[in-house]
């Protein structure tokens, strides 16, 4: 089947996808963008958060064919070229990467929160990060950094 949709902005038509394959090995094995992670499969830990349409959806869990004639956003398409966008600039300072399995889907989802609420609570943050899970740390540094992303956010308004 013949794909066709917009990826970071840019259009992609991608022939010879299978009907039961996933938004994330589309991602990853045909348009080449392999930063949304793989780490289950189930919809449980969040490492293949994307942008479907405007709302961050787990990759894993979406039907390549239903994609068609949409528009998505992965990690790669947060930054502007070479400069990273403030989320993932934040990630870097606090120090919130380890083994960086969790980081791409954390980074999208955090960028989703700081979207929709520019101050957030700690509360908020916590809520919104709760599909994400994080085998390496105990969250203290990933929370750092969504609050230092939502500070800049907020001062440079
Ligand atoms: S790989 Fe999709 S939620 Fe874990
Ligand atoms: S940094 Fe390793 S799983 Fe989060």
């Amino acid at each position: 089947m013949r794909v066709e949709c917009t990826i970071n902005g840019s259009p992609e038509t991608v022939d010879d996808v299978w009907e039961g394959e996933s938004l994330l090995y589309f991602l990853r094995e045909r348009v080449g963008l392999p930063g949304s992670k793989n780490a289950c499969e189930q919809g449980e830990c969040g490492s293949c958060t994307v942008y479907l349409d405007g709302s961050p959806v787990c990759a894993c869990l979406v039907a390549a064919g239903q994609v068609q004639g949409r528009s998505v956003r992965t990690v790669e398409g947060l930054a502007a070229g070479d400069r990273l966008d403030p989320v993932q600039q934040a990630f870097v300072e606090a120090g919130a990467v380890q083994c960086g399995f969790c980081t791409t889907g954390l980074i999208v989802q955090a960028h989703d929160l700081i979207e929709r609420v520019p101050d957030p609570s700690d509360v908020e943050i916590r809520e919104a990060l709760s599909g994400n899970l994080c085998r390496c740390t105990g969250y203290e540094k990933i929370l750092d950094a969504v609050r230092l992303a939502a500070e800049r956010k907020v001062s440079a308004q």
